[in-house]
């Protein structure tokens, strides 16, 4: 039986998360949940699943929590509710679906405690990849990853003797701008840059798709999770989103990954891995095959996409130091501080202006990553 502790149970991936829970009760209950600040949906989500630990972001949301209960779990609040429920010693798993860097330390503690992390926030596998990997060795924990082109990657990859790699492809939708001109995007509008064309995620995501940054993350991440170079990652534009991955082998042939662009599947991958059994997405329907497209990103258009493989290639606290940046950026855009086109300049001037340094412990990681917040707040404040 798989225990599972959901942190991030409010947001996209873990509503996801609870649809694939509920659909396989015989292998999978809920022990711990953890969100932000939605307290509505999350009163729903802890009458229904009934956990016996449960998280919030703030004091007053604890307090207000418990008395709308009628049930009564151990009720934790911040940072260290986080922890609580990534550590609760009934989870033998953990879905890490919090946002941004915030993500780090419990997706961290998960790994260094034993667990199986099914990890969708991708952000702490960029802040500090190499420390991930050192505490799932010292901790005995698994690692698998919930995105689906890393999902996909995993299941090409598994198995298979490094050397016979050529390279590895992960595709990218394009975004709501991949046909745009220059001067379109520049000028682009909040409105228009959460409108993705393929896939309901959280904003912040959303808008790190329309420049291309989710991308460039998750060419680190793939960097971190599959030990490949920089120079075997490539990046391909598929807008239908339906191919997630290609592995291309030295021989000169290549296996794809294929189904619906639905993250239920990549979530019971990494759930009930190795095995795959029905669940609440139906099998690929081959029709929508006759569509597919494949393109060369174009890196003038998306620079986001540039910066995240030169902070690859810097290594130690660069990737970093970028995703501090794009945090701080993002946030800005969505509150209306900056325009669309600002984002990428705040990255590629934080990026440019401090060095990295070697990624050598939580505490290096932490230091760098506040730097880059206080450099790009000083940055946006400019504007
Ligand atoms: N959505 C997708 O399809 C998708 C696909 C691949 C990877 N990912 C990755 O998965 C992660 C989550 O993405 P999402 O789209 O699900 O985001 P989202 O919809 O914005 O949800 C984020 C979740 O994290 C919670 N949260 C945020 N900050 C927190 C904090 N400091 N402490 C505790 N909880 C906090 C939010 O709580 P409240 O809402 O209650 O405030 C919410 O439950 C991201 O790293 C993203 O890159 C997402």
């Amino acid at each position: 039986m798989r225990r599972i502790a959901i942190l991030g149970s409010t947001g996209s991936i873990g509503t996801s998360t609870l649809d694939v829970v509920a659909a396989h009760p015989e292998r999978l209950a809920v022990v711990a949940l953890a969100a932000g600040r939605n307290r509505d949906l999350f009163l729903k989500q802890c009458e229904k699943f009934k956990p016996a630990c449960v998280s919030v972001s703030s004091e007053e949301d604890a307090r207000w929590l418990r008395s709308a209960l009628n049930h009564a779990p151990e009720i934790h609040f911040g940072p260290e509710g986080l922890l609580a429920c990534a550590l609760h010693p009934d989870a033998n798993t953990v879905v890490a679906a919090v946002v941004g860097a915030a993500g780090l330390q419990s997706t961290e503690a998960a790994l260094r405690a034993g667990r199986r992390v099914c990890v969708a926030n991708k952000e702490s596998l960029v802040v500090g990849g190499a420390l991930m990997k050192a505490a799932m060795e010292a901790g005995g924990g698994e690692l698998l990853p919930v995105d689906s082109e890393h999902a996909a990657l995993h299941q090409l990859l598994d198995g298979r003797d490094p050397q016979s790699i050529l390279e590895v492809r992960i595709t990218a939708s394009g975004g709501p701008f991949r046909e745009w001109p220059m001067a379109r995007i520049q000028a682009a509008t909040r409105e228009e840059a959460l409108n993705h064309p393929t896939w309901k995620m959280g904003p912040k995501i959303t808008i790190d798709s329309a420049t291309l940054m989710n991308k460039g993350l998750e060419v680190i991440e793939a960097s971190v999770l599959f030990g490949l170079s920089v120079d075997q990652i490539a990046v391909t534009v598929h807008p239908q989103s339906q191919v997630h991955a290609m592995v291309g082998f030295r021989d000169g042939t290549y296996q794809l990954q294929v189904s619906a662009n639905d993250m239920k599947l990549p979530i019971q991958y990494t759930l009930l891995y190795p095995d795959k059994v029905p669940g609440p997405v139906r099998p690929y329907d081959w029709e929508q095959a006759r569509a597919w497209t494949f393109e060369a990103p174009d890196l003038e258009r998306f620079p986001c996409l540039g910066l995240a493989y030169a902070a690859l290639r810097a290594g130690g606290t660069a990737p970093a130091i970028l995703n501090a940046a794009n945090e701080m950026a993002v946030a800005a855009f969505l509150e209306g501080r900056i325009g669309f086109w600002d984002i990428q300049a705040c990255n590629s001037e934080v990026l440019a202006h401090l060095s990295a340094t070697p990624a050598a412990s939580l505490e290096a990681v932490l230091a760098a990553d506040r730097n880059a917040r206080d450099n790009a707040r000083s940055w946006l404040a400019m504007k």
